[in-house]
C-alpha cells in the first residue's frame, strides 16, 4: 500500500480507502455483516487506514460495523463520516436555506450520534453530506464546527460535493475551513479535473475520489439482464435502458484498452490515483475478494500516459442519480 498526505493535515492515508456505504445495508441489499467485518479487517491487514462512512448509511449501521472493526486494527485508522441533511434532501439546492439543512444544534447532535455509533472519542474527518456554495458565507455552520473542534469531538471537517456538480463547493474550499472534499471521480465523470482539482492542489485540500466504479458500471459485470433487489438504490440508478447504455460504453472502453494489463475495475481505480490531486480513492467494498483486488490496483501504481489518453476519451456526461 502507498500513502498520500491528506491536504494540510498530518495524516498519511492509504491510496485505497474503504467506502462503507454498501455495508450499511438498506439501499444496498445482499451484504452480510460478518462478511463486511471480514472485508474491513482484511483491508486493514493490507494497509488500508482510511474509511468513509456516514450516519445515513443504514441509519448508523455502517458506522457501528466500522467502529467494531476499527477496535481490532493494529494501526491507526482515520475514519471519515458525514452529517446527513436535516431535511433529508440529496443533493442540496441553492434556494434552500441552510437553517433547514444544517442548523447549529443539529450539527452537534448528529456528531454526537456518530461518536456513539463509532464508539470513539473523536471523529477524524466530519463531512457535510450535502453542500451548496449559497451557504458558504453564512455564520452558523462555522460556529458549530469551531465548537466541535474546540471540544475535541472532531479533528477536521470536509464536504461531500453533490453528484456531477464539482463546482458547487469551490467557494467553500477557498475558505480554509475544510481539510478535504469528497467528489465523484471516475473514467466516466472526469469533470472534477477542470476547476476543483487545481484549486484543491493550490490550497492544499485533500480529495476523496468517490464512486470510482460508477456504482458498479465500471466493474464490467453489469449486463442487460442484471437484476437488483426491489427498492435497492441501484435498481433506480440502472433503470430503464441504462444497463444497455452502460454495456455499450464498457464494451467500447474494453475495445480501446485492448490488452492493457489488469482487470477493468483495477484500471478504473488506477485512473483515479493517476491524478495527483487525489489523496485516496474509496471504492465501496463488502467482500474480501474486492478488497484484495482494490489493494492490488493501488500497488500497481499510476497508469502510463498512453492508457490515460485512451481513458480521457471515455468521459460520459449523464446523471443516473435522477
Ligand atoms: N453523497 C456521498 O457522500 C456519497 C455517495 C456515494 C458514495 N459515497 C462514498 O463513496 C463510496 C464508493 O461509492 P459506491 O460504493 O457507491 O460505488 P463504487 O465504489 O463506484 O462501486 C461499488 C461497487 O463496486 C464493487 N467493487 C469495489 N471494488 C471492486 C474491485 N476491486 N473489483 C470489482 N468490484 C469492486 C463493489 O462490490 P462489492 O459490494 O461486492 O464489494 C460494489 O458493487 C461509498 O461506499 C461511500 O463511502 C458517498
Amino acid at each position: 500500500m502507498h500513502y498520500r498526505k491528506l491536504g494540510s493535515t498530518e495524516a498519511e492515508v492509504s491510496e485505497i480507502g474503504f467506502g462503507a456505504w454498501g455495508i450499511g445495508g438498506k439501499q444496498w441489499q445482499g451484504g452480510k455483516d460478518d462478511e463486511s467485518i471480514r472485508a474491513l479487517k482484511r483491508a486493514f491487514e493490507l494497509g488500508v487506514n482510511f474509511v468513509d462512512t456516514a450516519l445515513a448509511y443504514g441509519d448508523g449501521h455502517s458506522e457501528r460495523l466500522v467502529g467494531q472493526a476499527v477496535k481490532s486494527a493494529f494501526q491507526r485508522i482515520f475514519v471519515a463520516t458525514k452529517i446527513p441533511p436535516k431535511n433529508g434532501v440529496w443533493p442540496a439546492t441553492s434556494d434552500t436555506p441552510i437553517s433547514e439543512v444544517f442548523p447549529y444544534d443539529y450539527i452537534i447532535q448528529s456528531t454526537e450520534e456518530s461518536l456513539t455509533n463509532l464508539g470513539v472519542e473523536q471523529i477524524y474527518l466530519q463531512q457535510f453530506h450535502v453542500w451548496t456554495d449559497a451557504w458558504t458565507h453564512t455564520e452558523e455552520w462555522r460556529r458549530a464546527i469551531e465548537d466541535l473542534r474546540k471540544s475535541g469531538k472532531v479533528r477536521y471537517f470536509g464536504i461531500s460535493i453533490s453528484e456531477h456538480d464539482p463546482d458547487s463547493a469551490l467557494e467553500a474550499v477557498r475558505t480554509g475551513a475544510f481539510a478535504a472534499v469528497q467528489v465523484i471521480y471516475n473514467i466516466f465523470d472526469q469533470t472534477a479535473e477542470k476547476n476543483l482539482f487545481p484549486l484543491c492542489q493550490q490550497v492544499k485540500v485533500g480529495v476523496l475520489a468517490r464512486v470510482p466504479l460508477d456504482e458498479g458500471g465500471l466493474t464490467g459485470t453489469i449486463t442487460e439482464d442484471t437484476k437488483f433487489e426491489p427498492g435497492e438504490f441501484r435498481e433506480m440508478y440502472f433503470k430503464g435502458d441504462r444497463k444497455r447504455q452502460v454495456v455499450e460504453h464498457v464494451e467500447a472502453l474494453k475495445r480501446d484498452l485492448g490488452n492493457a494489463p489488469g482487470t477493468l475495475p483495477e484500471i478504473a481505480l488506477r485512473f483515479c490515483l493517476s491524478h495527483r490531486a487525489v489523496t485516496t480513492v474509496i471504492p465501496g467494498m463488502r467482500r474480501v475478494a474486492t478488497v484484495e483486488s482494490s489493494c492490488r490496483a493501488a500497488a500497481a501504481g499510476m497508469l502510463d500516459d498512453k492508457t490515460l489518453a485512451i481513458l480521457k476519451r471515455h468521459a460520459w456526461n449523464r446523471n443516473f442519480y435522477e
